[in-house]
């Protein structure tokens, strides 16, 4: 695409500012920082509806907004802005600071990241967030779903679109946080997902026969690594047709999943858009009746090959479709699954146009979304389908809060399920970039993300491995994957040195479980990102900017990995947080805590249904004016949390006199604490004699 100008668009009339006054009266606080800019000479009416958006509000801007050039392949859009760094833009490779890159926001099975340079991945973000000197901020959403361009120069943003039309959104913040958490009030945060998903997860493509399973769960049982969650990737079906098992190596699938629950494992099964093309296999059979299929631009089902072979593709923007599809995991929750893994969701199609569908392939829409061509719809396939997985889950199991991991997703999908940065391979570059994805996917809406732990393609040196477990630890998303045709991965295929590693680095992540918790809910109701730039600690910092190496776990726990070299880290007391013995030891990220903040830990379990608080400890670091920090817990699954039964401690540390005094200032929700004890480590010690604390009514 060329973005080359055809025709300059005039500005539209002055009649909006009456608009603009009456429209302020509605808007939601955070929209008062939002200002929406609609395409000139376009009626918003005519813009299709917005799949990002939850909340479509801002102040209707005329002055200072993008320029909207329309262009023969349809609209380009630049935004000029004076800053210094650019962020964003959804999953990328290359560095976390943006300026000078150029993306293509067409979702792609990108094995490797070698196609097109790695500037093409599974994902859609028009997204971008600047940052200018004195840390104030500015983010611009593009809200299309069409194939585009996403360019980020010294001081534009520019998205060269097919989308015939489409408005953008300006947010402003005093820093970059205010306007990611706009982002988030915008498109959506996270469900709060059932605790067992913050634990480590073991997959493989794949592990089968069933027996492979209950060996892999035992070997972590009797090796005492933790580890909640167990994976079968698409060998468990008959056939790759989903929705069914293989007779010869699941013939009970329920056996299999009582026996993981049994050792305290979940069990998560992979679930593909195609659907073989096969005659009597029922799930073929109900969606020919139902007609479910994407159509060809002559309006036949499109037929495209897949790991089953010919496949044809459910419709997923007809809400008729998505209920079907939804239907479909009543009876696959019922032996047991816990979770679901939707992939090849692009979708990809082997041997098909750009290893995908068509542009011209026809969607019927429905509600909301208007009829329109693949070159709409494809960027949003993905997120409709884990859409309707989390709708089916939520119906097959009313109790439990679903948990679906997605390969493909758009701007605003983290409201259906988590993510993966799909399918990199075992070098150390790769373990170098994960870091940067998976921020710019953090910033850009996404914070429930992670790379495959390890490496998914090639061979893993021990060396590589250990020191992915090291830092991959501290991932929200935290799962290790290896691919059919490489050496296996588990954690104590590498040598002891290794397994040590692992047993360490994945204990610290356990001792962590309530800090993590209470990261995961706060970014369910704010947007907050859990993993985060390590220049959050200190917008104002220039030198932090491109830091790329270090990450921060929340706003209090900076993360350096063992392998970083010569990272940039904010100014200020850090204390050095050990958690397990041996965690400064080879491989082992060190931890550092900011002062002025407390850090709740469990203790080390090996799976989180195992009472994690025993005791609840406090891990305070204080400046000047003490210490607070905030605790959230609940049952770890359910929605009874939605009905007050959680409790959200703030907890407080100050000194009197010689002594420390740490007390439950304040909590909400109606929860009596979960911990029947609880410690206090000051700096770094268990409190000594100069000190006390009481514990919290
Ligand atoms: C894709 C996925 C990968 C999976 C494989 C087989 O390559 O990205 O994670 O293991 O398909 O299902």
């Amino acid at each position: 695409m060329t973005g080359q100008a055809s025709s300059r668009l005039e500005p539209p009339p002055a009649m909006r500012t009456l608009v603009a006054a009456l429209s302020l009266f509605t808007l939601p606080a955070f929209a008062q920082e939002v200002t929406r800019y609609n395409p000139p000479g376009v009626d918003p009416k005519d813009l299709p509806a917005s799949l990002a958006l939850i909340q479509p509000a801002g102040r209707p801007g005329e002055i200072g907004g993008p320029t909207f050039t329309r262009t023969n392949k349809g609209m380009t859009v630049r935004f000029d802005m004076d800053v210094n760094d650019l962020y964003g833009g959804g999953e990328v490779t290359g560095p976390l600071r943006r300026n000078g890159t150029r993306i293509e926001l067409w979702n792609h099975d990108n094995w490797r990241y070698l196609d097109h340079g790695g500037k093409r991945l599974y994902q859609s973000h028009p997204w971008a967030l600047g940052v200018e000197k004195d840390g104030s901020a500015t983010g611009v959403l593009f809200d299309t779903t069409y194939r585009s361009f996403l360019s980020m120069q010294n001081n534009s943003v520019t998205l060269e679109s097919t989308a015939p039309a489409l408005p953008v959104y300006v947010i402003r913040g005093k820093n970059p946080q205010e306007v990611v958490a706009r982002l988030g009030q915008m498109t959506g945060t996270i469900a709060l997902p059932p605790r067992w998903a913050l634990g480590y997860h073991q997959c493989r493509y794949s592990y089968a026969p069933e027996r492979e399973v209950e060996e892999v769960a035992s070997e972590f049982r009797k090796r005492h690594i933790p580890c909640d969650v167990i994976w079968m990737d698409i060998d468990y079906m008959d056939g790759y047709r989903i929705f069914t098992f293989d007779p010869q190596g699941f013939p009970d699938p329920a056996h299999t999943n009582n026996f993981l629950h049994q050792h305290g494992f979940k069990s998560i099964w992979m679930i593909d858009p195609g659907v073989k093309k096969d005659p009597g296999y029922s799930v073929y059979d109900s969606g020919n009746q139902q007609d479910v299929w994407v159509k060809t631009a002559s309006g036949q089902p499109f037929v495209g090959k897949v790991w089953p072979g010919e496949c044809q593709f459910p419709d997923f923007t007809r809400p008729d479709v998505r209920k079907w599809w939804a239907g479909l995991y009543k009876p696959f929750a019922a032996v047991g699954v816990d979770g679901v893994w939707n992939d090849m969701n692009e979708p990809a199609v082997f041997e098909g146009t750009d290893k995908s569908m068509p542009v011209d392939n026809r969607h019927e829409g429905g509600g909301e979304l208007a009829p329109g061509p693949h070159l709409q719809y494809h960027n949003v396939y993905g997120m409709l389908m884990a859409r309707a997985t989390r709708e089916g889950l939520l119906a097959a199991r009313p109790e439990k809060r679903p948990f679906v991991l997605t390969r493909a997703n758009y701007l605003g999908g983290q409201r259906y399920a988590a993510t993966w940065t799909g399918d990199n391979a075992s070098t150390w570059e790769d373990l170098k970039m994960s870091v940067p994805m998976s921020l710019t996917l953090s910033l850009s809406g996404q914070p429930f993300n992670g790379p495959d732990l390890g490496g998914f393609a090639l061979n893993a040196s021990p060396n590589l491995w250990a020191n992915w477990v090291g830092s991959g630890a501290f991932f929200p998303f935290c799962r290790a994957h290896g691919s059919k045709g490489t050496d296996r991965k588990e954690p104590w295929m590498f040598g002891q040195e290794t397994e040590t590693a692992a047993r360490i680095a994945l204990s610290r992540r356990y001792r962590l479980l309530p800090y993590l918790y209470t990261l995961f809910e706060r970014s369910s109701r704010t947007g907050e990102p859990i993993m985060q730039p390590v220049f959050f600690a200190d917008p104002k910092d220039a030198s932090l900017r491109q830091e790329q190496q270090a990450f921060m776990l929340g706003p209090d726990l900076l993360v350096v990995p063992a392998w970083a070299q010569h990272p940039r880290l904010p100014k200020g007391n850090w204390k050095e947080l050990r958690l397990v013995p041996g965690d400064d030891g080879p491989f082992q990220a060190r931890l550092l805590q900011r002062a002025g903040s407390i850090i709740p830990l469990g203790r080390v379990v090996e799976n989180t249904e195992q009472e994690s608080l025993l005791p609840l400890t406090l891990s305070v670091v204080p400046d000047a004016s003490g210490a607070t920090g905030e605790f959230y817990w609940d049952a770890g699954d359910g929605f009874g949390y939605r009905q007050g039964d959680y409790r959200r401690s703030t907890f407080r540390a100050r000194r009197q006199g010689e002594r420390w005094v740490v007390t439950e200032s304040a909590h909400e929700g109606n929860r009596a604490p979960d911990w029947k004890r609880q410690e206090v480590i000051l700096n770094g010690r268990p409190l000594g004699r100069q000190a006390t604390y009481t514990p919290g009514a």
